[in-house]
């Protein structure tokens, strides 16, 4: 998958995708991420990329030009048609199932924007989607972007070491995920479930389902509304 992201701070992507599971899946070419300055396209000497928004208000709005040129100039670089997302607070909400969703697509194009938002013109002219990564208001796109990259880079193929580790995670089922223990068997009076060391892989896939809806009634029953009922 090619991840294009436009963005004002591309040395904020730097560090966050260049570690453990990213980095490696970047080595491998299983995602390829291309930043993109969104300044670079300013039209002026000042390299102006935003303005006061009409009507009056406080803050800076995000200008169409610049925004508009990088997007042409990388949607150019490939022949593969993206699927456009800016991160907004307005947008549709990120989870597991829509991590899922563009995990099977092969080009992404994620633009964050600062300031205050959007010139409107940008999301009607580019015909995008919008994400929100939850109901609160950061100071860019560029986190969201990265949490988008970071969810769904993890699902593409080859990309967890075991195939099963995508599988029997927390949501990938609509339930928490069950608990874990490594060694040692105690640990300051706290022992290991005595049925994990039993052995009966029968009777501990049956352990971890009740644990997984035990948790969900108790942590998250706001996940069980949309389960069918056999499951909860
Ligand atoms: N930009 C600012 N806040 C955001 C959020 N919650 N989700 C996506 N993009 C954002």
């Amino acid at each position: 998958m090619r991840i294009d992201v436009l963005t004002l701070f591309p040395e904020m992507f730097e560090s966050p995708l260049a570690h453990s599971i990213i980095r490696r899946a970047r080595e491998s070419n299983a995602v390829e991420i291309v930043l993109s300055n969104i300044r670079d396209f300013a039209a002026d000497n000042y390299r102006k990329v935003d303005d006061k928004p009409y009507g009056g208000g406080p803050g800076m709005v995000m200008m169409c030009q610049p925004v508009f040129d990088c997007y042409e100039s990388v949607k150019a670089q490939s022949t593969d048609k993206p699927r456009v997302i800016m991160m907004t607070p307005q947008g549709r909400k990120f989870d597991q199932q829509l991590a899922k969703e563009l995990s099977r697509e092969k080009r992404l194009m994620l633009i964050a924007g600062r300031y205050e938002g959007f010139d409107e013109r940008i999301r009607e002219g580019l015909d995008a989607e919008q994400i929100s990564i939850g109901d609160y208001v950061l100071t860019g796109g560029e986190l969201p972007a990265m949490v988008v990259i970071d969810a769904v880079a993890r699902l593409l193929e080859g990309v967890l070491g075991d195939d099963a580790s995508a599988v029997d995670e927390s949501f990938s089922d609509g339930l928490l995920e069950y608990p874990q223990y490594t060694r040692p068997e105690v640990y300051r009076d706290m022992r290991v479930p005595e049925i994990l060391l039993s052995g009966d892989h029968g009777k501990i896939a049956q352990w971890r389902k009740d644990k997984s809806l035990e948790r969900t009634k108790k942590w998250r029953p706001d996940l069980l509304d949309g389960l069918p009922d056999n499951k909860k």
